[in-house]
């Protein structure tokens, strides 16, 4: 089956669009990676977008212009990626939209909010769509996420060791093969935060870590920002954009960041960001890890991270066939399949849910809704093609 992944993630830079044909043999799921398109969101639904995450008060009125703008620019990259990269042969969109809100409170997470209408996605490309996957794990008493860490087991099952995958998107997260999983802190989120403000809005990310690398870690305000509860806080755990928000380090950092060069502010930050991803990685134990994310491009942030994890080897994904800018595109399209053959997308031990759940909400395509039989084997690996 032709499957076509969309995820936007928490720094809503754009729209990754991942392909895959993904076929079931046995206990196996075999994945062949047809490649990925990535469309920026248009600078005009950027800036309403920015405009409307935490901790800013927002109009439902504009919550239904994001439902709508944001669902139709997922549905032209869905478009756009079954015609370059399926030749118009997708059976399937898997959709993960564009978190706005995710509802958490000390431990528990009471809701999540992902926004981008998938009508729109159906009718531009007639295909059914799978949507709003992490809500039922919600429901089921979980965090929501990380949510491609089944995929992660299913991938890394086998795999000698203990090896850890690790995304650094906005948010970072990883997965251990004992299906501990969780939020690692801020991925890219406070160094994206801090290049932006020290740029005036020109710079939307430290481009090739280039500031922290000119740039000395700052030693109280490292500290300042390490005694965050987050981190010592036990997993099953997440967060997002309503804690690591741009307003955050103004809020808990300002003494120690009066007067501090954009160069030492983003070394910092950097060194907090691997420090702390490194902490998590070091309480599973990890024998080695592999990273996948937009995080992975910026040098300063994995010499860093290197650094922090003497004796572990961190590895990317693409080094084992999985593009690492396109990963979170993939693992989507893997939930969507299984979703649409009846079978679970989470694993309780990753989410703290009650159990497993089938995901997600189904949009019937142009020629309505064909449920597949449900597979008599639960895949318990995936390999790539
Ligand atoms: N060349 C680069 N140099 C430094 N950082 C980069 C580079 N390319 C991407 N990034 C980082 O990756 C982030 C986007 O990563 P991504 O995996 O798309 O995150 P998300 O899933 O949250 O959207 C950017 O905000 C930026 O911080
Ligand atoms: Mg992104």
């Amino acid at each position: 089956m032709l499957v076509i992944g969309l995820m936007s993630g928490t720094s809503y830079d754009g729209i990754d669009a991942a392909a895959a044909e993904l076929r079931l043999a046995g206990d196996t799921l075999r994945l062949k990676p047809l490649g990925m398109v990535s469309e920026p969101y248009d600078p005009g639904l950027r800036d309403l977008l920015a405009g409307a995450l935490p901790p800013a008060a927002v109009p439902l009125a504009d919550v239904c212009r994001l439902d709508t703008r944001i669902g139709q620019a997922f549905a032209a990259t869905a478009a756009r990626a079954d015609a370059e990269l399926c030749g118009g042969a997708a059976e399937l969109i898997a959709s993960h939209g564009q978190t706005v809100y995710h509802w958490v409170d000390g431990d528990r997470v009471h809701g999540t909010l992902q926004l981008g209408q998938p009508a729109w996605i159906a009718e531009a490309t007639g295909l059914p769509v799978v949507a709003d996957f992490r809500p039922r794990d919600v429901a089921a008493g979980g965090q929501g996420a990380p949510l491609v860490s089944l995929v992660d087991l299913l991938w890394l099952r086998g795999r000698p060791g203990t090896p850890v995958a690790l995304n650094i998107g906005g948010i970072a997260n990883l997965t251990a093969p004992d299906g501990t999983a969780f939020d690692t802190g801020p991925g890219c989120a406070l160094v994206d935060a801090a290049a932006r403000e020290f740029s005036g809005g020109r710079l939307a990310y430290d481009a090739d870590g280039a500031l922290a690398a000119r740039g000395r870690v700052h030693g109280p305000l490292l500290e300042r920002l390490s005694a965050d509860p987050y981190y010592a806080r036990p997993a099953p755990k997440t967060t997002g954009k309503e804690l690591f928000h741009p307003g955050y380090l103004r809020a808990t950092a300002a003494q120690p960041m009066a007067g501090l060069s954009a160069e030492d502010t983003l070394a910092t930050l950097t060194e907090l960001t691997a420090r702390t991803i490194a902490d998590a990685v070091r309480s599973v134990v990890a024998t080695e890890v592999i990273a996948s994310g937009g995080g992975t491009r910026n040098p300063a942030l994995m010499r860093a991270l290197a650094a922090a994890l003497p004796g572990v080897p961190v590895r990317v994904s693409d080094d084992l066939g999985l593009p690492s800018a396109a990963k979170e595109a993939y693992a989507f399209a893997v939930l969507g399949f299984l979703t649409l053959h009846g079978l679970a997308g989470t694993d309780p031990a990753s989410t703290g849910a009650r159990h497993p759940s089938i995901l997600g909400s189904l949009t019937p395509g142009r020629d309505g809704l064909r449920l597949p039989a449900r597979p008599e084997q639960t895949p318990v690996r995936l390999e790539l093609e």
